[in-house]
């Protein structure tokens, strides 16, 4: 079984899996990958007639690796799982790229374990126990156990056990199957070292793992292979991720931005899309923070501004320098008031992140006398023409052109995605070397083309991607991105669509429900979004995509809904669109968000079962202060997830069945309360998972549960008036 928990453990991955290398193994020279392949399973064999004692001569296949010897140690017991599933996960490990350390003879020759084994321990990042009938009677494999749980729990390494044809209450000594291995053992070497192994024994059984139960060994040996390479995507990113190419330019603009002189200065980091403005800010961000009374950072300006949200914007900007400011801003110039009367005698940093309109700058930063002697601004911009009227008001008002990265740089980034590793096999390095100069140098798009490249090992591949890059034109990222999107399955496909128009930056267990209830298999399809890099998880397991993968997956959609308007897949109502696209896109859309526009002249919002008829598959639907209206029988039987903020205290809607639900918001919803006509409507939502009832300010009592057997979580937060929970919340099953 896939655990669908997974993504989870990745995201809390501590990035200390580097233990300084200690003991330099003979490397393979240059070679190809696929020599070296072969060395490696010579080595092995090589191995097998060896003494234990004598050195490991275990190539690793990603020479170039610094400091870990290997990805992945296997702990197994040799004559209960060597020939059949530890073979098949080794090889399935192998070609995917991972390098394995495997003791290929598995057995007790003695009592005392090698020195040269804990090494191998401590130089691998995860290490992968099998625990099979006669796990527990090898001393051998019980002190593998002991040394790589003492590094777990110090968070050097990772530990992903398998319950070979074991179970894990057999691991956690409930049974006799490892209990009276363990009594001999006592007999044999004593109460100490035993009473260590079965705190080993109990401990790894903590630890999510998989079974061989219900899944075929190959299978099984690929599903974790996949998970090896997500964990080791993810722990190499975190450390390449801000860090390749970034020192020089970040001093650069540290220098330019000086902050000894007392002067007020604004910085125009342009260039364009995905070449890493947003990091590079952040790392000067970062660096200069302590000098300031206080800081902002604000992302996303051009997202965070669309419609009348550049009021929020104003308000983010106050509440983060002078926190409460106390009075409601009424209008953009009663922001621009605001902003100028309570910054000017602080000495502020601030971050714009991706301005697209001089507007937004007229808004947050017009003019250098509203802020303090010493402040600075710093903005990120694909477009330099933003910066025209400023450029009066600003003695300092300063543009950086961000460059794409020079090839050595493109280069080491590139083999961390491609390779996970600093620089490319020999053999690769010609080939390398002529897509890097394909990505004209992007971050982006070198991080995602690396990441597509990844583990394929023959040559014809990566001609065929070449030539396919050729035929976009060298500023064309869009289309080179694309092939990433074009090697995705039509189900992972959705995924990205999905988060590229809806669901970027939301925390990625509540889309898992949504993506679940319909058939789309989330763990895998995210497992391969982050393979691929064109999704990251971040800080508090936040979906997290680049802007251009955003506007990629965004014009994709756009693409269908212009062949074909009444097929678009997905449909939101955008700033730029207006209140009409309502009208043309109501296509046969599976998903769709109306966002309410309080700065349009008042008035009524109501959406009728006539705008969903052709859209009898629909999802996913998100509505801010909108009503439905009509008889809804027959619509929204595909409908998982239902956010309804603000929804009206009348419930017009007839008939409104959302049988298969899983996640129903109403937060915000202040005129609801307990009596509301849609909760009997809702009723039939009896798979329902998660109710979000936040700032339902009216809600006195929850509504009654019984109807919603599965919900896993109710969230209340803000509810003022609630006095009391119905008694029905008993009955849940979580
Ligand atoms: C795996 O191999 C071992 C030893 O060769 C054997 O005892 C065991 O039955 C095999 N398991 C399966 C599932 O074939
Ligand atoms: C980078 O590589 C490309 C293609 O290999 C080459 O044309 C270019 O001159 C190189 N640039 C530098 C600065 O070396
Ligand atoms: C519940 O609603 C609140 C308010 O809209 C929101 O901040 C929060 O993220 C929501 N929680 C979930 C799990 O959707």
């Amino acid at each position: 079984m896939p655990c669908p928990y997974w993504i989870a453990i990745v995201a809390a991955l501590v990035p200390t899996f580097f233990l300084m290398g200690r003991r330099k193994a003979p490397r393979p020279g240059p070679d190809s990958r696929k020599q070296i392949h072969e060395t490696r399973i010579l080595a092995d064999v090589a191995k097998m007639e060896e003494k234990r004692n004598s050195s490991l001569e275990m190539g690793s296949m990603s020479h170039g690796l610094s400091r870990t010897e290997y990805h992945v140690f296997l702990s197994f017991r040799g004559p209960d799982t060597r020939a059949n599933f530890t073979d098949s996960l080794y090889h399935t490990l192998l070609d995917k790229g991972i390098s394995v350390f495997i003791d290929k003879q598995g057995i007790d020759v003695g009592d005392e374990i090698s020195p040269e084994i804990y090494q191998a321990i401590d130089d691998s990042k995860i290490c992968i126990p099998i625990f099979s009938k006669d796990y527990a009677s090898s001393s051998w494999c019980l002190h593998e156990l002991e040394h790589m749980m003492q590094r777990w729990k110090t968070n050097e390494l990772e530990v992903m056990p398998i319950f070979y044809d074991v179970e894990p209450c057999d691991v956690k000594l409930e049974t006799r199957v490892y209990a009276d291995a363990l009594t001999l053992h006592k007999e044999k070497r004593g109460a100490e070292i035993v009473q260590r192994w079965m705190e080993a024994l109990r401990e790894v059984t903590g630890i999510k793992g998989w079974d061989t139960k219900n899944t075929g060994h190959g299978e099984l040996a690929h599903l974790i292979a996949r998970k090896v390479s997500v964990k080791l995507k993810v722990s190499s990113v975190h450390i390449s991720d801000h860090l390749v190419g970034m020192d020089e330019s970040a001093n650069e603009v540290v220098d330019l931005l000086n902050v000894e002189y007392k002067d007020v200065r604004l910085i125009g980091m342009w260039g364009m899309g995905g070449i890493g403005k947003t990091t590079l800010g952040k790392v000067v961000y970062n660096k200069l923070s302590t000098n300031f009374d206080s800081c902002s950072f604000i992302s996303d300006i051009r997202e965070a501004s669309q419609g009348s949200s550049l009021l929020n914007v104003q308000r983010r900007l106050l509440s983060d320098i002078v926190g409460n400011v106390g009075v409601e801003l009424s209008s953009i110039d009663h922001g621009k008031n605001m902003i100028k009367n309570r910054f000017c005698k602080k000495k502020v940093l601030i971050f714009l992140d991706d301005v697209d309109h001089e507007n937004q700058l007229m808004a947050l930063v017009a003019k250098e006398e509203w802020f303090g002697s010493g402040s600075r601004i710093i903005v990120t911009t694909r477009d330099i023409s933003v910066f025209c009227k400023l450029q009066d008001q600003f003695e300092h008002c300063l543009i950086y052109e961000v460059k794409e990265l020079n090839n050595l740089t493109a280069l080491r980034l590139f083999s961390k995605h491609a390779f996970r590793c600093n620089s490319p096999p020999n053999a690769f390095l010609s080939l390398s070397e002529k897509v890097i100069a394909k990505t004209g140098g992007l971050p982006l798009a070198i991080e995602v083309i690396g990441s597509l490249l990844c583990g394929k090992k023959e040559e014809r591949v990566w001609q065929d991607t070449l030539k396919k890059m050729e035929y976009c034109q060298q500023k064309d990222v869009k289309k080179k991105l694309m092939l990433s999107y074009q090697a995705l399955d039509h189900l992972q496909q959705q995924i990205f669509l999905d988060i590229a128009c809806f669901l970027a930056g939301r925390d990625k267990s509540y889309p898992y429900y949504m993506w679940d209830g319909c058939g789309f298999f989330p763990s895998e399809g995210i497992d391969i979004l982050l393979l691929m890099s064109l999704v990251k998880i971040r800080e508090k397991n936040k979906l997290w995509m680049h802007d251009q993968l955003k506007d990629l997956g965004k014009s994709i959609v756009y693409e269908e809904n212009c062949k074909d308007p009444t097929k678009g897949s997905r449909v939101w109502w955008d700033w730029q669109g207006g209140p009409d696209i309502v009208q043309q896109k109501k296509g046969t859309g599976t998903a769709a968000a109306y966002y309410d526009q309080s700065e349009v002249p008042l008035q009524d919002f109501v959406l009728t079962s006539k705008d969903f008829i052709e859209a009898p598959n629909i999802r996913f639907l998100e509505l801010s202060d909108w009503a439905l209206s009509g008889d809804f029988g027959d619509l929204f039987s595909e409908l998982r997830w239902l956010t309804w903020c603000g929804c009206p205290k009348e419930m017009q809607a007839t008939n409104f069945c959302p049988k298969n639900l899983v996640i129903l918001d109403l937060s915000w919803s202040s005129s609801i309360d307990e009596h509301w006509a849609g909760w009997t409507q809702l009723k039939v939502a009896t798979r329902l998972k998660v109710l979000n009832l936040s700032h339902c300010i009216m809600l006195k009592e929850t509504t009654e549960l019984s109807a919603f057997l599965s919900l896993e979580k109710l969230i209340l937060e803000g509810c003022e008036m609630l006095t009391k929970l119905s008694d029905s919340i008993g009955m849940l099953k979580y």
